[in-house]
């Protein structure tokens, strides 16, 4: 349940609730770990993900855990006006989203020639597209919620180099991270905070998803460089508590 609202400013968020976190990729893995710390912490969440029945359970664990509001979002994330539908349908519900976390992600990998062109096409909208769309629908709600607003965007290591054999997924990652570093900037002075998460390899369903131990032997792991240039966004995703 929504905490009572003391008094609302004049973007109707109540100062008193920690602002709502949509989060995708939340039905496993790092958006999962996301969800639920979040709700831990009494923020209401939106779950989004393609499978519903994981969601659900998640909704429900949390609801119970924690006395929040969790509502699901089926929604397959390369369909380019999914931001949009995610959208209205939030503001149908009068749901206002603080804070937006960029979770939902897979890779491919291989030789880029051998690579299958649908599937490149699918990883670009998911890695690439959705997110940036998703950012631009929902940065006026996070504007507004000021220094309780936050966007955290999930990259890679594979974002700070080129890297053969996923050559697809470390450049959809370098664009994550640049537009992170870009939109950083460019919210200076709202108070938001703006982070670009680089994980090295962690260990989800992200290697099952992708088909292949290539990421184990040459992808992030071996991302030779550990830090991002001072003039980027911190690289470190913070819960606040
Ligand atoms: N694990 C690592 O080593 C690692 C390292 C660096 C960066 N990352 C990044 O971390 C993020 C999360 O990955 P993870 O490790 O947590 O992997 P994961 O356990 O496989 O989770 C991926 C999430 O993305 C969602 N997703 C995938 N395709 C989608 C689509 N078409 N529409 C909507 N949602 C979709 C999945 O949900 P559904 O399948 O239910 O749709 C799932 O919730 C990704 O962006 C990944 O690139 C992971």
């Amino acid at each position: 349940m929504r905490t009572t609202s003391v008094a609302d400013d004049d973007e109707g968020i109540s100062m008193s609730t920690p602002p709502t976190v949509l989060v995708t990729g939340a039905s496993s893995g790092i958006g999962k770990g996301f969800a639920t710390r979040y709700a831990r912490q009494g923020h209401d969440v939106v779950l989004v993900a393609r499978r519903a029945d994981r969601l659900d359970a998640l909704a429900a664990e949390l609801e119970n855990a924690h006395s929040v509001t969790a509502t699901v979002v089926s929604a397959d994330l390369p369909d380019p006006t999914a931001a949009e539908t995610i959208g209205e349908h939030l503001d149908r519900e009068g749901i206002e989203v603080g804070i937006l976390v960029n979770c939902a992600g897979f890779g491919t990998a291989g030789p880029f020639i051998e690579e299958d062109p649908a599937r490149l096409a699918d990883e670009i909208a998911v890695d690439v597209v959705a997110p940036t769309l998703l950012t631009r629908r929902f940065l006026p709600s996070l504007v507004a919620a000021g220094t309780r607003g936050a966007l955290i965007m999930v990259s890679s290591t594979a974002s700070h180099q080129p890297v053969p054999n996923i050559a697809v997924y470390a450049a959809c990652k370098a664009y994550v991270t640049s537009l992170t570093a870009a939109i950083w900037k460019e919210l200076s002075g709202t108070g938001v905070r703006v982070l670009a998460l680089c994980p090295g390899p962690t260990d989800t369903e992200f290697f099952e998803a992708a088909g292949s131990d290539r990421f184990k032997s040459d992808g992030s792991a071996r991302s030779t460089r550990s830090s991002t240039p001072r003039s980027r966004p911190s690289t470190v995703a913070v819960i606040p508590s």
